[in-house]
């Protein structure tokens, strides 16, 4: 096999969670880029000595510039700030809206083919920026929020029910923020429906512990927020990308007609695979939740127009 690569912007946590998670699955090298002097070739390091132990024998490189990342498969964006205590997505819009703004210049310059993966906060916002600064087709940018998202509603669900997790499927479309909109109608536990096993009260609490874990973690670790998640998340996307899986995720993506919605960029169905987003899933959702999503992408929206794009 052809030795691939992965560059992940944002040594942080989120970013070398997801270096880790990748690593594991040993499917490409891992280049970590950072701004901050020392911490991507430390946490570089860290992963290649976890290498024995760990089970895999990929290579994983830090640096602070840019030229390591030529070439790069995937590229994928966590640099910014995370969200602090009593902070909203959206006040993280201008800082990290900056950063991503040059961190995309510099990827387009040395990886013009990579496809490139956003995490950055507010994600949907952040997800459209890096689009149109990048001049890429809309398949090759997505955005990793509903994947994390879906994976909270998964391990709420199995709590409430009691089951394995690997027994739930279960999808989050819309917004990365309060206004998400988990699809309870079509989510199964051992392929039952959701409302089969659990009363309508504990669905509530299901789809209110999804909406508002990332806050939990944010809440309880007091600074920070989450990574373990997220970079298994992300890991699971660039996973299906490189391997072609063309597995159904939920992944922000610009729209461009797609259940009646154009100019903004939310969390969709959509089937990922090599190139990025291989196609959108239409099919299966409901009118409601299509209502949902609709009023979901007007946030979204606002915070497109404040960033000011010019258009
Ligand atoms: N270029 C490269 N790296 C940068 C830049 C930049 N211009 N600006 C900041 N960084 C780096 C920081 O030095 C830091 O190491 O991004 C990293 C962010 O890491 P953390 O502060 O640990 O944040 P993390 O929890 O990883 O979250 C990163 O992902 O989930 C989202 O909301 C989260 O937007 C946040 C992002």
């Amino acid at each position: 096999m052809p030795s691939r690569k992965v560059t992940i912007v944002g040594a942080g946590q989120v970013g070398a969670t997801a270096a880790y998670s990748l690593a594991l699955r040993g499917l490409a090298d891992v280049v970590l880029v950072d701004v901050a002097e020392g911490i991507p070739q430390g946490k570089a390091l860290d992963l290649m000595h976890a290498r024995r132990v760990a089970g895999y024998d990929v290579k994983v490189i830090g640096s602070n510039g840019y030229a390591e990342a030529a070439a790069s498969d995937v590229v994928v964006i966590t640099a910014g700030l995370p969200r602090k205590p009593g902070m909203t997505r959206e006040d993280l819009l201008r800082v990290n809206g900056d950063i991503v703004r040059s961190v995309i210049g510099e990827v387009v310059r040395v990886a013009p083919d990579a496809v490139i993966v956003c995490v950055t906060n507010p994600l949907d916002v952040m997800t459209y920026l890096a689009w149109k600064v990048s001049g890429m087709r809309r398949e090759r940018v997505f955005g990793m929020g509903g994947v994390l998202d879906s994976a909270r509603f998964a391990h709420a669900i199995a709590e409430m029910a009691g089951v394995p997790v690997s027994q739930v499927d279960a999808m989050v479309i819309g917004a990365h923020g309060d206004t998400m909109v988990p699809l309870v109608r079509t989510a199964t536990i051992a392929g039952r429906p959701l409302a089969e096993v659990l009363s309508a009260k504990e669905i509530d609490q299901v789809v209110r512990a999804t909406v508002h874990g990332g806050a939990e973690v944010v809440s309880l670790l007091k600074s920070g927020s989450a990574f373990y998640a997220p970079g298994a998340s992300v890991a699971a996307m660039v996973e299906a990308v490189l391997t072609d899986a063309r597995r159904v995720m939920p992944a922000c993506v610009v729209l461009d007609g797609e259940f009646g919605l154009s100019g903004v960029s939310i969390g969709v169905p959509a089937v990922i695979g090599a190139g990025g987003v291989v196609a959108i899933e239409q099919r299966g959702l409901a009118d409601e939740e299509i209502a949902a999503l609709a009023a979901s992408a007007e946030g979204v929206r606002a915070g497109i127009a404040a960033l000011d794009l010019g258009e």
